[in-house]
């Protein structure tokens, strides 16, 4: 994945889809499996990663710092002994907020780190407080500018607490690389325990750190001598939703292979609820043609509550269920933009305010022009255009290649009609 041009989807809606469809590697487990790897010295080798854009960028961030990075297909090798002791570059750090797991690790390091102040995003202001919060429970002397923060420790730091008062993904991460370091105990309370956290949690185990996860309050007894291993990636459990998402919408008959079931419960659960068929095995997903959907309520939470990242395609699905369903986000302030994409396309939605929206269905799709404004939203539009009626154009195609390999060439193999046009 080299280029970041521009780019467009065309898509003619309406051509049946069906058989079978591999799911990758998870992005938001490699990018931090790839940062925690800043702590161990010799060669790291990772299997099951995706060639996907945010994969690509925290690759060139620690790149730009001595890192050495080689790929074949899906297994990237790296070796991250030689780092220099520089700040990441602040210009790449800001093309992609999950770029914050890296203070962590760099900070576990070098004792110090510097990364830009995280902007905002299309699906909510997103600060980082809880990071610092944590960090300065930890012994960190932060010092924040209009521009950056700066992240150091005057002395070692000491077996430390840290409490969340409201859960974050990626600072739980944050704390968990770090802590792994640290010959002292470290206790997390009120962590994240996404499936996505869990694998960093396998990873660092394997290379010698001591964790214990007991429901949300994790314990990590670390080492400065983790050591080089080998590690496959989960399969990326949005992916699997998605594509079993477009399988349900589109009336289709399609495997999901390479998936682990057992992180899609609470998608399952509505799916039988809706009365959308399908099998599971111990690593597919078998979507069965359901003619009849019904509407349901969706209510987003943190793991192992209804995820937020597959609350778009949802809402898409939900305009062809039989009824009237409310969504509501609760994790992010601004998640519900594309909701006004899918009305252009002809979707019956009264949104009533920035996190709840009524939608009514089961309403016919017809193509129209349309924005992908983030990652999952893009992803949502796609399966919308497959099932409306004429051409759907999607722009900012490159906001799905952040996080789907090659999606046109892979939904080709399954029946859709789908063409990337660089602009
Ligand atoms: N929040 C704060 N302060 C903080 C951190 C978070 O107010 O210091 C707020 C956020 O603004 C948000 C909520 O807390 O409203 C939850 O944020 P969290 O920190 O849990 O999210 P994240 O760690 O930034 C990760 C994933 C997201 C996923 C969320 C929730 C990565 C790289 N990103 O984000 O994935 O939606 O957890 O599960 O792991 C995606 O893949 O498209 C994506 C957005």
């Amino acid at each position: 994945m080299k280029s970041q041009q521009t780019a467009k989807f065309i898509i003619h809606g309406l051509n049946p889809l069906g058989g079978e469809i591999e799911v990758y590697g998870s992005k938001n487990t490699a990018i931090k499996i790839i940062a925690a790897s800043v702590l161990i010295p010799g060669q790291v080798i990772l299997n099951n990663v995706p060639d996907i854009l945010d994969v690509q960028k925290m690759i060139s961030i620690l790149e730009k710092m001595g890192g050495i990075f080689s790929r074949q297909d899906h297994q990237l090798t790296l070796d991250l002994t030689d780092l220099r002791p520089i700040d990441p570059d602040p210009d790449l750090v800001r093309q992609m907020r999950a770029s914050i797991v890296l203070v962590g690790p760099l900070l576990a390091r070098f004792g110090k780190v510097s990364i830009p102040h995280p902007g905002g995003c299309l699906i909510g202001p997103r600060p980082i407080d809880r990071h610092l919060k944590a960090f300065r429970d930890l012994g960190a002397e932060i010092i924040e500018n209009q521009h950056n923060c700066q992240f150091k420790f005057s002395q070692s730091p000491q077996a430390k607490k840290v409490i969340f008062n409201k859960i974050s993904v990626t600072a739980s991460e944050n704390v968990i690389i770090f802590a792994a370091f640290q010959k002292q105990k470290t206790i997390i309370e009120n962590a994240a325990i996404e499936p996505e956290v869990i694998d960093l949690i396998e990873f660092l185990k394997l290379a010698g750190a001591k964790i214990q996860v007991l429901g949300r309050r994790i314990e990590i007894l670390g080492t400065q001598q983790l050591k080089p291993l080998n590690y496959k990636i989960i399969p990326d459990r949005i992916e699997a939703a998605t594509f079993a998402i477009m399988a349900a919408a589109s009336r289709g008959n399609l495997n999901i292979k390479h998936l682990n079931p057992d992180h899609l419960t609470s998608l399952l659960s509505k799916f039988q609820a809706m009365g959308i068929k399908f099998e599971k095995g111990k690593d597919f997903l078998y979507i069965k043609n359901s003619p009849k959907i019904l509407a349901t309520n969706i209510f987003t939470a943190e793991y192992p509550g209804f995820p937020t990242d597959i609350q778009s395609p949802m809402g898409l699905l939900l305009t062809q269920a039989e009824g009237k369903s409310r969504l509501k986000e609760n994790i992010f302030e601004n998640r519900l933009g594309y909701l006004l994409e899918l009305q252009k396309m002809g979707a019956k939605i009264k949104i009533i305010n920035s996190k709840e929206a009524i939608i009514f269905g089961p309403t016919p799709l017809h193509g129209a022009k349309i924005n992908s404004l983030d990652l999952r939203a893009g992803a949502t539009l796609i399966i919308g255009g497959l099932i409306a009626k004429g051409k759907t154009e999607i722009l900012q195609a490159e906001n799905i290649d952040r996080g789907y390999e090659k999606i046109e060439e892979r939904l080709k193999k399954i029946g859709a009609r789908i063409e990337r046009v660089l602009i």
